[in-house]
């Protein structure tokens, strides 16, 4: 019996790829070099499942009109950079992987919520650059993290374990908003109060951090009017995606102190970030780094090859989206 071809877009944990290639016809992608639209075009046109990541942009355009692949198995939990609604008409069932990075993605909210507010990236470009004179009580003054709010925007996974490690790690009061009531049931374990709209989050909170899916419904959501409402002692956090805020506007306000700082691991445009943000002191910048543990991209690996295996046995995978 043939066995389902696979491409997978980029390289990823080796243990993961041996077992793929145990049970499939799995194509890598040797040097890791990020798929161009016609390698992408031709992919989707020969394989029966594309594992792809965040770094793959996947429209109706590369899709085509008569795509071989009948599932795209996404490495990762968000999916806004594949068109749903075109994959759909294709009839191409489409996966991702949640739950197993949730934990390491709000460890890295904290990350850098310390960081910007501790100023952890300064001290550390002084101390490399040779340019620390030594301790004195006027230096380098941060803003304390415990005792303050934390403001959600979006209430999913993610920012259920951020809220856990803020509140009872950090003593955090905490505040959100979410397109619909969040059952208390799923705030079990948390003393948090659902605003009714984002305003109210951003008025209220010392630090916002974002927890919404990307995509057309939320770009530019933290817009320039939205940041004034922020007061100018209040930091902003992104490990969600990149779209989400209005780069140009982020800039602008953290340039003029209408906002105290950011803590940034996604882009709008990645890999490319704002020439503006690389020149600013009250920001800090992560490489999409999120989900970037040895632990968890391997349990994304494997969760990817769970539903893959459940698609071409016939049965629905576990992390079927459409
Ligand atoms: C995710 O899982 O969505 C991460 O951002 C990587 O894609």
């Amino acid at each position: 019996m043939t066995r389902p071809r696979l491409i997978v877009t980029r390289r990823w944990p080796a243990e993961v790829e041996r077992a793929l290639a145990e049970r499939f016809d799995a194509r890598f992608n040797a040097d890791d070099h990020p798929f161009t639209r016609d390698e992408m075009r031709t992919a989707l046109a020969s394989c029966d499942a594309l594992l792809a990541t965040v770094s793959d942009r996947i429209d109706a355009d590369v899709l085509g009109t008569a795509p071989s692949a009948r599932l795209i198995a996404n490495y990762g939990v968000g999916y806004s950079h594949i068109d749903i609604d075109a994959a759909t008409a294709r009839g191409i069932a489409v996966t991702n992987t949640p739950d197993v990075l949730t934990d390491c993605t709000a460890d890295l909210a904290i990350t850098l919520m310390l960081m910007v507010a501790r100023r952890a990236g300064e001290g550390e470009r002084e101390v490399r650059s040779g340019n620390w004179t030594g301790w004195r009580p006027t230096h380098m003054i941060g803003t304390k993290v415990s005792g303050k709010t934390l403001g959600l925007i979006g209430m999913g996974r993610i920012a259920r374990a951020v809220a856990m490690r803020a509140q009872h790690g950090f003593g955090m009061k905490i505040v959100f908003f979410n397109r619909s009531r969040v059952p208390a049931e799923t705030l079990a374990g948390l003393a948090a109060r659902q605003c009714d709209s984002v305003e109210e989050v951003l008025a209220e909170a010392d630090f916002v951090s974002l927890h919404c899916p990307g995509g057309a419904a939320t770009r530019h959501l933290i817009n320039r009017e939205r940041l004034a409402l922020m007061g100018r002692d209040a930091f902003l956090i992104n490990t969600a995606r990149g779209e989400v805020v209005d780069e140009a506007a982020l800039v602008e306000a953290l340039r003029n102190g209408t906002i105290a700082g950011a803590g940034l691991d996604v882009f709008e445009a990645e890999p490319k970030v704002s020439e503006g943000l690389l020149t600013l002191e009250n920001v800090v910048l992560l490489p999409h780094l999120g989900s970037a543990t040895r632990e968890t991209r391997v349990g994304m690996g494997m969760r990817v090859l769970e539903n893959v295996e459940a698609f071409f046995a016939g049965r629905t995978p576990p992390d079927r989206v459409v």
